[in-house]
């Protein structure tokens, strides 16, 4: 049995205006990249993300609210969320570089993923994670081409052989007519509380991550990397458009608000278990306790002003952790089952059944028509580990519950 969320959030957070720290007590020193574990960067990379998510919902929850009991007390939680991101984002090092931080952020992508559709119990939106996560293994591959084309460097001083670089879906087949991303809506009712939350650090994660490449992949002079970030950057959004088009529709601000400090608290707490580095433990740590707070107050709020209790929107007990951890058997599976499949409006068909008039083939002709910046990236001069192990051959052998 995991923690009873309630009792600890009555009784163990910091009060807000006890969150707010000085200058140098929230920027600490970054980890040092040829030591971080690469999961323990992986858990940075997320919950900055993930803070990153929260502030923007909460502002605009203030847009749409004229209360001022209501409007003040988001700004304060805003400004005790606000330092835990640059608390999180100024532990990663000023040495690291965009494509650096881009192969860590595709592997960090591609193992919550995988660990999330591992362990989600809809099957519906298990195939939508299953679908982006053969996506994503596809754009850490490219990137891992790009790498060894422009610095002639093996990825996996970033990876540390904990995933596996091999071709996914292949990009240039990934992009579809917008329709097409749009997936079945889905009753938060009838989802368990670990759907929910695989859902939202799962968007919040896709919302940084196509950010970052809207806004990184122009720093490069060389006309090939900026292609290949153009490109990728473009299904990044369309992962936003699934994972967005999965929320329950009648889902309300505050009902949000109380789901994301949730989020933010379950996945402080499971990191602060798992995490290897003490000095970053105690990040998880303190940020939990200050989550447990959010939570309180979101909790009596929407007791008085929707006259719903806490436990209609998020259970008393946390459900079983979201892990770092390598999932290369698993990602073998589905690559070997699940290549071939295409997003067809809400469902996925196998690549021979899409409709003779499936959008998505006009739109890929459209962005292709001039040739593919993913296909050109991968040159034939590699002698990457990679090529010593098929994972589709892997695959075959293998089978999956
Ligand atoms: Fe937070
Ligand atoms: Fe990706
Ligand atoms: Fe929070």
């Amino acid at each position: 049995m995991t923690i009873n969320v309630l009792d600890e959030m009555r009784s163990r957070g910091v009060p807000v205006d006890k969150q707010y720290r000085s200058w140098s007590d929230f920027t600490i020193e970054p980890y040092n990249k040829r030591e971080v574990d690469t999961f323990t960067r992986s858990r940075i990379y997320l919950m900055g993300a993930i803070e990153s998510g929260v502030i923007d919902h909460s502002n605009t929850f203030l847009r749409f609210t004229g209360n001022e009991e209501i409007r003040n007390t988001l700004a304060m939680i805003r400004r005790a969320e606000h330092q835990q991101e640059v608390a999180l984002n100024y532990l990663i090092p000023g040495d690291e570089s965009p494509l650096e931080r881009t192969i860590a952020w595709e592997q960090m992508m591609v193992e919550l993923t995988a660990y999330c559709a591992r362990s989600e119990s809809d099957p519906y939106i298990k195939q939508v994670f299953n679908y982006i996560l053969l996506d994503d293994f596809d754009h850490l591959y490219r990137f891992c081409e790009l790498m060894d084309l422009v610095e002639r460097r093996d990825p996996n001083e970033i990876l540390q052989y904990r995933t596996e670089i091999h071709w996914g879906r292949a990009t240039s087949e990934g992009h579809h007519f917008p329709t097409d991303d749009i997936k079945q809506g889905c009753s938060r009712r009838s989802m368990s509380p670990l759907t929910t939350f695989h859902i939202l650090t799962l968007l919040n994660a896709k919302r940084r991550k196509r950010d970052f490449y809207v806004n990184q992949g122009n720093q490069y002079t060389h006309n090939l990397s900026r292609q290949v970030y153009s490109e990728i950057a473009e299904i990044e959004e369309q992962h936003l458009t699934m994972l967005t088009s999965l929320c329950d529709p009648t889902t309300t601000f505050f009902e949000l608000e109380l789901l994301n400090h949730a989020c933010e608290a379950f996945n402080y707490y499971n990191f602060g278990q798992d995490e290897t580095d003490p000095r970053i433990r105690r990040v998880w740590n303190d940020h939990y306790y200050m989550e447990l707070e959010h939570m309180r107050i979101m909790g009596e709020f929407l007791q008085r002003f929707e006259g719903k209790a806490a436990t209609d929107v998020i259970s008393s007990h946390f459900p079983e952790a979201i892990r770092f951890t390598s999932n290369k058997d698993y990602i073998s599976w589905v690559l070997g089952t699940q290549v071939g499949l295409r997003s067809v409006g809400h469902d996925f068909v196998s690549r021979e059944n899409v409709p003779s008039d499936w959008l998505s083939n006009y739109y890929s002709g459209v962005v292709n028509a001039k040739g593919c910046p993913c296909e050109q990236v991968v040159h034939t001069d590699l002698n990457l580990p990679r090529h010593r192990f098929d994972l589709s051959e892997r695959a075959g052998v293998l089978a999956w519950v």
